[in-house]
């Protein structure tokens, strides 16, 4: 996401309020305190690897960052949302919907066609517009065990994103 493109698609600029939740992209130097929201939720969320700094907004009150989500492209055609966190303090402020809408105005800029996501909070992504898909059918995945790492290979590439140029464009 480009720096510009993500803070416009994150709310209206202006200086919040005291107690007001700003909904902004992640900044710089703010890996260790996203993954210390993540880290509050062990059982429900992945911990590593986590998508990468830029792909996150974040909720901001009085300084503090509160709740975070990621948008992780794959290609024009899907992106995921995940990495959903909002500090156990500040729940049930409607901060976790505002951080969906922030990452589904992006995708929308972007022109993504498709956005899933893996949750037990169906309720939550219902109310955000997201529904069993093509409603009737069930999306599946199979969880592929990681083999161990090879030393004399290099490092696995990520999937395809919008940084990778023209070639990621088909998916
Ligand atoms: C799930 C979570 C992100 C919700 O954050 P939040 O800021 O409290 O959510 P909101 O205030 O925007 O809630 C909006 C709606 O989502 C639903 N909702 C909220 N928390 C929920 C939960 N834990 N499970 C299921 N639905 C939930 C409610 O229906 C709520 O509607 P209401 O306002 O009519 O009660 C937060 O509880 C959390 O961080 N949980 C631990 C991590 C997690 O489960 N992440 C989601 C996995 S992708």
């Amino acid at each position: 996401m480009s720096e510009t493109e993500r803070a416009s698609a994150a709310a209206p600029a202006s200086s919040p309020a005291p107690g007001e939740v700003k909904i902004r992209p992640a900044r710089e130097g703010e890996s260790k305190a996203v993954r210390a929201l993540i880290g509050l939720f062990p059982q429900k969320l992945v911990q590593s690897p986590l998508p990468k700094l830029k792909y996150f907004m974040v909720a901001e009150v009085d300084g503090r960052l509160v709740g975070c989500c990621a948008l992780d492209i794959f290609s024009r055609r899907m992106a995921e949302i995940r990495s959903l966190s909002v500090h156990p303090d500040f729940q049930g402020r409607g901060i976790a919907t505002q951080l969906i809408e922030a990452c589904v105005r992006y995708a929308k800029r972007r022109r993504i066609r498709e956005l899933m996501t893996i949750t037990s909070s169906l309720s939550l992504f219902e109310k955000c517009g997201f529904s069993p898909f093509k409603s009737e059918r069930l999306a599946l995945i199979r969880q592929l065990e990681a083999p161990p790492p090879d030393p004399l290979q290099p490092p696995p590439v990520r999937p395809a994103t919008e940084d990778d140029g023209p070639g990621a464009e088909s998916a």
